[in-house]
């Protein structure tokens, strides 16, 4: 991207210590005891238990004097309630540290009940931007997903229980102090995890650079996890040991992460949220993977230098092209990206209906990831965009 000389804009660093690359799980004891405690209380999944993943962290903990509280009770999408209680088990357990690992949800779960241990009432008290008063407890975030980004973001989605819809809460005062990003938790996770919050990851770095809110900061972290994701998720999803792929998505993942923070994203990520609610529940990797190539087509003749970027940074040759066809095979490339693993073309396997159409647009178009979407959107545009995917 040229930077336009005039544009101003603001970029602020992400204020999570970020340790990255083989092994830097190990270090865990040594990060909780600088980070203030010498107990934890580590939220995860099931799925986490079942790998042996959790074992492993409570023994690395306990061996090294580390007391820890276990809740792995998060489920995909975390709700208030799930929150609201997993918090009062904190204060109970009076822990010094919370410790989230997992996906999205677990992180998000963690952040959320961090928040919460200083600062009084419910989640959903503190739904919207810059609503936290009290700096949380201090998170130290594993991801386990190549993925969210979630380990520096500002960021905590979850669902609001007694409506239905996914809502988050955003604060500078709830990153991760500390992130853990060590590619060999991601060896064993599953393809169609794999290949799902990799194109999450994929539509985190695109978004944020085609959108109206970008700059040259963000913009060289994005295009730069664009261009690891195109060398990369293939191979993490055909060949999960492959340590180069798993590290190249997980350093994307993070890129991308931090790159969106000051940015937000565009319609792909409007339409997820309610698409994720508890009405419909498709997994928002799921719903960006299959979104992101029908958004971008109708995005991208409104920045197509952007988007001919994006081309390029995918390992296409456009240099040949005009700039529209040039930007048209970035829809090509995402397109061939998702089929190449497994990612279906269509929403109706996970039950999008006619019927649905209407109620999603009426939420999605309230995010303010619509207001920066590169191309004007109304409600007609996303009816239209979400009819290709029944
Ligand atoms: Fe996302």
């Amino acid at each position: 991207m040229n930077p336009i000389p005039n544009q101003k804009f603001n970029f602020f660093p992400v204020a999570t210590d970020i340790h990255f690359g083989f092994g830097v799980l190990q270090t865990l004891p040594a990060r909780v005891k600088s980070a203030g405690g010498q107990s934890a209380f580590l939220v995860t999944d099931p799925g986490l238990r079942a790998a042996g993943i959790l074992d492993q962290i409570v023994g690395l903990l306990r061996t090294n004097s580390v007391s820890v509280t276990v809740c792995d009770g998060v489920v995909p999408d975390s709700g208030s309630n799930l929150i609201d209680r997993t918090a009062a088990e904190l204060k109970k357990a009076g822990s010094a540290v919370v410790i989230g690992v997992g996906g999205g949800s677990s992180l998000d779960t963690a952040k959320a009940i961090g928040a919460l241990a200083t600062n009084p009432g419910s989640c959903l008290d503190y739904v919207g931007l810059h609503n936290v008063r009290n700096k949380s407890l201090p998170v130290i975030a594993i991801p386990t997903t190549a993925g969210t980004g979630s380990e520096v973001s500002l960021w905590s989605v979850f669902t609001d229980e007694g409506k239905s819809i996914k809502t988050a809460i955003g604060s500078f005062l709830i990153y991760p102090s500390i992130a853990l990003c060590d590619p060999e938790l991601t060896f064993n996770l599953p393809p169609h995890l794999t290949a799902s919050t990799g194109m999450d990851a994929l539509g985190h770095a695109i978004e944020c650079y085609t959108n109206n809110a970008c700059q040259p900061i963000s913009a060289a972290l994005a295009l730069r996890a664009v261009e690891l994701i195109g060398c990369h998720l293939r191979g993490a999803v055909l060949n999960g040991r492959d340590p180069q792929s798993r590290y190249g998505m997980m350093l994307a993942s993070t890129m991308a992460g931090i790159a969106m923070n000051p940015t937000r994203l565009g319609l792909a990520h409007a339409l997820a949220m309610p698409l994720g609610s508890w009405t419909l529940r498709v997994p928002h990797g799921i719903a960006v993977a299959v979104t992101l190539p029908v958004v971008m087509e109708f995005n991208h003749l409104a920045e197509p230098g952007r988007f001919a970027d994006v081309a390029q940074a995918l390992g296409c040759r456009v240099d040949h092209l005009g700039r529209l066809d040039a930007a048209k095979r970035s829809v090509e490339a995402v397109r061939n990206l998702a089929r190449d693993i497994g990612i279906p073309d269509s929403l109706s396997s996970y039950g999008l209906r006619e019927e649905h159409v209407r109620p999603v647009v009426d939420e999605a178009i309230k995010s303010g990831n619509v207001t920066v979407n590169p191309r004007r959107t109304t409600s007609e545009d996303l009816e239209q965009i979400l009819r290709r995917l029944l």
